[in-house]
């Protein structure tokens, strides 16, 4: 059971960029889920569609896996495909609890955790790739070959899982779906304070891009094709698939 998130409801003289640290590490499941809309959805059909393209023998990735979420729904749909999961993290402090959680799950695929940064990884032998809601934290001069990287990694039939928060290029669509967003974390619990201050944490970190964006790097570096699969207001999961 993680603690609730209060990390921004009292006002701060000055409001730190945001950063994976302990204090983050210890109310992350609370957070992103009332955070994220879909979240919990997200990660269950993770789970099954690793299931639908994992590949005997091969590697599935978790880039960013924080606390584990991704890797530990893969885990209970690779039955019997002697596939290793490699979650990749280069927070100190997110990989010490997904480890402290992996040791008390009941999981039976192998899980390598890697405390690094998801662009000095190699991506070898990949069937599946996933990579919830972390390329918004990459420099945005990387992202293309973060996803060529990803791209020449998987086997032929292997696919990319993608989900972000998104901009949208129309300035007033952007602006409604970024107020619907903030209304569903106060439906949550947050207050207009946590709100307000968390997005100043985030304001120069996390960088979303348009679905236009995403679906041309992903085209160009060389994905036969990519649907949305799951939307709610700015949050969306794609699926890029590669050739067999
Ligand atoms: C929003 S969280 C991802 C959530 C996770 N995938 C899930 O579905 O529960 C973003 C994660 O990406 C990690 N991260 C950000 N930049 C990274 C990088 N360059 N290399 C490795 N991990 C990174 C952060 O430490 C954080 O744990």
């Amino acid at each position: 059971m993680s603690s609730r998130d209060s990390l921004y409801a009292t006002p701060l003289d000055k409001v730190q960029e945001f950063t994976f640290d302990d204090k983050v590490a210890a109310v992350f499941p609370d957070m992103i889920k009332r955070s994220v809309p879909g979240y919990s959805t997200v990660i269950a059909m993770t789970g099954v569609l690793a299931g639908q393209y994992v590949q005997p023998s091969s590697n599935c990735y978790d880039l960013g896996c924080s606390l584990g979420e991704s890797s530990f729904a893969m885990c209970s749909h690779l039955q019997q495909q002697d596939c290793s999961i490699i979650a990749i993290d280069n927070s100190v402090q997110m990989l010490a609890s997904c480890e402290r959680i992996l040791s008390a799950a009941d999981c039976t695929a192998r899980v390598e955790l890697v405390c690094k940064d998801i662009l000095d990884v190699p991506i070898q032998n990949a069937s599946v790739v996933v990579m919830n809601y972390t390329l918004q934290f990459i420099p945005a001069e990387q992202r293309d070959q973060l996803i060529q990287t990803i791209y020449n990694g998987l086997n032929p039939g292997g696919i990319l899982l993608l989900s972000e928060k998104i901009r949208f290029e129309d300035a007033d669509m952007d602006a409604r779906m970024i107020e619907i967003h903030h209304e569903f974390k106060k439906a949550n619990g947050y207050s207009d304070l946590e709100i307000s201050q968390k997005r100043t944490a985030l304001e120069n970190v996390l960088i979303p891009e348009t679905l236009a964006e995403h679906q041309q790097r992903l085209a160009s570096a060389g994905f036969i094709e990519t649907d949305t699969w799951f939307q709610c207001f700015n949050f969306a999961s794609l699926i890029a698939y590669k050739h067999v």
